[in-house]
């Protein structure tokens, strides 16, 4: 184990190792052999401990789509620090909340009006599910219980979020999960779909498979529907063409609610302010959290239909109508870093910029087409996947070595399993974009 020092010594006068810390999804013996240690960002680059710059080319954790270092965000924060550090969550609020939530609102499209804030996006998606469950108990559908959500999901690593994700690795070591949960096949994999620009023509007779389960639970058992409309961590699934339209009558003709996890798409990434305006499909309820406050400070926000808020305020009213927050929902910090965030992406006109660029960068994907060990490429608005070959006996490997070669060269990107992703902060220009493709050029043609 690694006894490099990190920095300055603690004030004990004894080092700061890299021991003590268990890092989250992180090969932590072999990062602690090699550190890859952030020291400063600003715009499209992290600084090193090396001293070397390091372009950004997934915005952080997709989440930094403003870029970094910015203005308005930094102000607000240093400000309200000053202002009101902290403000009770439960039976007390302050004025940030109550601008922050109306802004948003006016922002999705439909009646997805009322807003409800966690701090990640795994607290969005156990928020929505239990909103969904609660919300047919209240109008005396309590059987509605069943959650459906889709095999290649991610939604958070919460119990719920795990349940109805749909990614083995990050299901397999924690039991039996929750019970009452069923998933939908996924879209990925259809020969006729390699080399797809946008979303792919073929699969949309995948959504009937909620019918499919309809028929196995009998639909007046499920409560709701939860899909990313574009899978993200899985590796950049783009939905079939006319695929979430689909679902989205299927819960219709049968009462149950559609959940979109926009803690990706949302703020800008497909081009348009969210993956409902994106697709022309109005779900139910909404998460989002990542690029809301930009990164800077953990927050998220569901949003719900106001017949779902509607169907909660009953019965007597000094009752607490939904049993369910967090001591962090909407504190004040969050709250001015977002709204730092919304004049930042209204100022730049960065949840728009998705669509200028789009033809560029699909462009740029797309040119690696030529190159060996390729086997998919795939874009939407300012994202891309570039799916490798696995090598033989050795999955994920590959796709490791690339995301190393990358690092050295000066280019942050994020790998699942043999898939490269790319979602750079919105702010990016062409000039980043040739960097980007240049560089994974020359590093897949060098990969073994
Ligand atoms: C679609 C989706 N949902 C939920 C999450 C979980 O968000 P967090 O890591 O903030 O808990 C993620 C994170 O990548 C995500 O992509």
């Amino acid at each position: 184990m690694s006894t490099q020092n990190t920095g300055p010594l603690g004030a004990d006068g004894k080092a700061n190792n890299l021991d003590a810390y268990w890092m989250p999804f992180t090969a932590n013996r072999q990062f602690k052999a090699n550190p890859r240690m952030v020291v400063g960002a600003d715009g499209m680059y992290f600084k090193l401990s090396d001293g070397r710059e390091l372009m950004d080319g997934i915005a952080g954790l997709w989440c930094c789509n403003a870029g970094h270092n910015r203005p308005r965000i930094v102000e607000a924060i240093q400000k309200q620090a000053a202002e009101l550090d902290y403000s009770p969550a439960f039976q007390m609020g302050h004025a940030k909340q109550f601008e922050l939530a109306s802004r948003l609102a006016r922002m999705m499209p439909g009646d997805l009006n009322k807003i409800f804030f966690t701090n990640s996006g795994s607290e969005s998606v156990e928020t929505a599910l239990k909103m969904a469950i609660a919300y047919h108990r209240a109008r005396g559908e309590g059987h509605r219980t069943r959650l459906i959500g889709r095999e290649k999901g991610y939604h958070g690593v919460n119990f719920g979020g795990m349940s109805v994700g749909g990614m083995p690795a990050n299901r397999k070591m924690f039991g039996s999960l929750v019970t009452g949960v069923d998933h939908m096949r996924h879209t990925h994999g259809i020969e006729e779909n390699r080399f797809s620009r946008g979303e792919p023509a073929h699969g949309v007779e995948l959504a009937d498979d909620l019918e499919r389960l309809c028929d196995l639970h009998d639909p007046s058992t499920i409560a709701a529907v939860i899909v990313e409309p574009l899978a993200g961590s899985a590796g950049v699934i783009a939905p079939p063409v006319g695929y979430l339209k689909r679902l989205r009558e299927i819960c219709d003709r049968h009462g149950i609610l559609l959940i979109f996890d926009e803690v990706i798409t949302g703020f800008g990434r497909l081009g348009t302010p969210f993956a409902a305006n994106y697709f022309d499909v109005i779900p139910d309820i909404t998460t989002t959290a990542k690029a809301l406050a930009n990164g800077v400070i953990p927050m998220g926000a569901v949003f719900v239909q106001d017949k779902i808020y509607d169907a909660f305020m009953q019965g007597p009213e000094n009752m607490v109508e939904f049993f369910h927050g967090y001591t962090f929902s909407g504190n004040p910090m969050a709250c001015a870093a977002a709204l730092g965030t919304l004049d930042t992406y209204e100022e730049d006109g960065l949840l728009t910029r998705g669509a200028e660029l789009g033809g560029y960068w699909e462009d740029a994907v797309h040119s690696l087409r030529d190159l060996p060990n390729i086997i998919d490429l795939r874009n939407m608005g300012l994202i891309a996947g570039i799916e490798l070959e696995p090598r033989p006996g050795a999955p994920t490997a590959r796709a490791f070595d690339a995301f190393l070669k990358a690092y050295e060269a000066g280019l942050l990107i994020r790998t699942t399993g043999d898939t490269i992703a790319l979602s750079p902060p919105l702010i990016i220009e062409k000039t980043h974009i040739d960097f980007a493709f240049e560089t994974l050029r020359g590093i897949i043609k060098s990969l073994d």
